[in-house]
C-alpha cells in the first residue's frame, strides 16, 4: 500500500468505489480504504434502481456488461391509492426515459471485481480514524489495518464514507451547514424467493401506511411496508408481513400478491439531511457522507454516483490542465441537484406514507394529490421527470472543454 498518493478516497461503498474507477482511468493515483471486509460490503442491501445517468456513467467506468444482461429496464412505475391504480408512463411523460433495476449489490460487486483486478489499491478492513491538515496543502488520513495504525498522506481526500463516516468530523466546528429532517416512521425491508407480482414497481398509498412492491430479478421480489420507527424485525412474523402487504396493495379489480420464503428482513429508518458546501479546504464529501434522501423515490445511490462522475471530472482537469475550475464550482454543482432530489424524494415520502398524527383531512389531501397526477398529464410529468433523474453534467464521456497543454 504506497504511503502518498493524489486522492485518498475513505469509504469503499458505491461512491467511493465508482470514484476511485473514474479517476483510474483517467490517470489520477488514488487509493481507496475501506473499514469492512468485502464480504460484508458485497452483501449489504439497499438501493434498488438506477437512472439512465448512473447506468451510463457505471458504462463508461467498464462496469457495464452484466448490468446490460442483467439489468431489467422499467418504462413505467405504478400508482396506488384508493383501491385504484395509475400508471406512470416514462417514455410519454420523460422523453423517453427509462430506469433499470439492478441491485446495490451486484453494482459494488461489479466494481470491486475490476478493482481488484486493474487498480487503483483497495484495502478492506481499513477503518480510517481521522483526516487532519485538510486546510494544508497535505492533508494526512489516519487508519487502523491488520491491528497497526497507518498513515496515508495525499493531495486531496474525499469522503465516501457514508452518513456515520468520519471524514465530515474533520471540518472544524462552523465549516459546514446542516439541514435535517427526521420522519415518524421506517421502512421493513424484505426479500422473498418468489417471482415479482407486477412487472413494475408499485408505490401504494392506504390509509393502513405505505407499501412498495419491487424486485432483484425475475424470481426475486424486494417489498418494503411502512412501519413505526423502532419496530423489532421479530414482531413481525412472515404471514403478518404477506398479510399486510395484502392489505396495504388490495386494489378494485384483477391483481394477486403471490408469496413465497422470505430470505431477508431488515428495518431502516427514514431521514432528509444535506451539508453545505460539500468541501472544506483539500476534503470533498460525497454521496451519503454529505447527504441523505429518504428512500421512497430511490434517489440515495443515483444522488452518490452524479457527485463522484462530477468530482471525477474535475480532478480529471486538474491533472490535465492544471485548472482547479471545475474542482472549484463541485459543491454548488452538486448542491443543484442534490436539492431537487431532497425536494422529491420528500414530496414522495410525505404523499405516500400515513403519519401517526395526520388527520383524516390530510388524508384526503393526499389521495387528492394522488388523483391529481393520475388525471393531469402535466403533474404526472413532473414525477415521471423527477423520478428518471436529470441527466448527468458534464454528460459523461464528453470533455469539459478542448484538451490544453498540461501545466508543469
Ligand atoms: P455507503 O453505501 O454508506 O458506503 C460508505 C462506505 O464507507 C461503507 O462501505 C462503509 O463501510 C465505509 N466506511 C464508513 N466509515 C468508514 C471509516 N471510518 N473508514 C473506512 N470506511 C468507512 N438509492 C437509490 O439510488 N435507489 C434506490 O432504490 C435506493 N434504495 C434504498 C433502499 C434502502 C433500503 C436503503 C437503506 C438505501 C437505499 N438507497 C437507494 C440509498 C443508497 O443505498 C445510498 O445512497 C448509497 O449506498 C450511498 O452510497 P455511498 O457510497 O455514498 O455510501
Ligand atoms: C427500491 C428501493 C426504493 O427506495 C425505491 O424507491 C424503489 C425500489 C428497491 O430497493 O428495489
Amino acid at each position: 500500500m504506497p504511503e502518498h498518493t493524489t486522492v485518498a478516497i475513505v469509504g469503499g461503498g458505491p461512491a467511493g468505489l465508482l470514484l476511485a474507477r473514474l479517476l483510474h482511468l483517467r490517470g489520477v493515483a488514488c487509493v481507496v480504504l475501506e473499514s469492512r471486509d468485502r464480504a460484508y460490503v458485497e452483501q449489504r442491501q439497499r438501493a434498488g434502481i438506477l437512472e439512465q445517468g448512473t447506468v451510463d456513467v457505471l458504462r463508461a467506468a467498464g462496469a457495464g456488461d452484466r448490468l446490460d444482461r442483467e439489468g431489467l429496464v422499467h418504462h413505467g412505475i405504478e400508482l396506488r391509492f384508493d383501491r385504484r391504480s395509475h400508471r406512470i408512463d416514462f417514455p410519454a411523460l420523460a422523453d423517453g426515459a427509462s430506469v433499470t433495476v439492478y441491485a446495490q449489490t451486484e453494482v459494488v460487486k461489479d466494481l470491486i471485481a475490476l478493482q481488484l483486478a486493474e487498480g487503483p489499491p483497495l484495502l478492506f478492513g481499513a477503518e480510517v480514524l481521522a483526516v487532519e491538515g485538510a486546510d494544508t496543502g497535505r492533508p494526512t488520513v489516519r487508519y487502523r489495518s491488520e491491528g497497526r495504525d497507518r498513515t496515508l498522506t495525499c493531495d486531496y481526500v474525499v469522503g465516501c464514507d457514508g452518513f456515520h463516516g468520519v471524514a465530515r468530523q474533520a471540518v472544524p466546528e462552523g465549516g459546514l451547514t446542516t439541514y435535517e429532517r427526521e420522519y415518524p416512521y421506517s421502512w421493513l425491508g424484505i426479500l422473498a424467493d418468489v417471482a415479482p407480482s407486477c412487472d413494475e414497481l408499485i408505490y401504494a398509498h392506504s390509509p393502513r401506511g405505505f407499501a412498495l412492491h419491487s424486485m432483484r430479478s425475475p424470481s426475486v421480489s424486494r417489498l418494503y411496508l411502512q412501519v413505526p420507527n423502532g419496530t423489532d424485525v421479530a414482531e413481525w412474523p412472515d404471514e403478518r408481513i404477506w398479510d399486510e402487504l395484502d392489505a396495504r396493495f388490495a386494489v378494485d379489480g384483477p391483481w394477486r400478491l403471490e408469496r413465497g420464503p422470505i430470505t431477508a428482513k431488515s428495518v431502516l429508518p427514514m431521514r432528509s439531511f444535506v451539508t453545505e458546501p460539500l468541501r472544506h479546504g483539500r476534503l470533498f464529501l460525497a454521496g451519503d457522507a454529505a447527504h441523505i434522501v429518504p428512500p421512497t423515490g430511490a434517489k440515495g445511490l443515483n444522488l452518490a454516483a452524479a457527485d463522484v462522475t462530477v468530482l471525477a471530472t474535475a480532478f480529471a482537469e486538474l491533472h490535465d490542465t492544471g485548472s482547479t475550475e471545475l474542482l472549484d464550482a463541485y459543491s454548488d454543482t452538486c448542491l443543484r441537484r442534490v436539492w431537487r432530489a431532497e425536494h422529491f424524494s420528500y414530496f414522495m415520502t410525505t404523499t405516500l406514507h400515513a403519519d401517526p398524527a395526520q388527520s383524516a383531512f390530510e388524508t384526503r389531501l393526499q389521495i387528492a394529490q394522488l388523483g391529481r397526477i393520475a388525471d393531469s398529464p402535466h403533474a404526472a410529468a413532473e414525477l415521471a421527470e423527477n423520478y428518471v433523474g436529470l441527466p448527468l453534467t458534464p454528460p459523461v464521456g464528453e470533455p469539459t472543454r478542448a484538451p490544453a497543454a498540461p501545466v508543469g
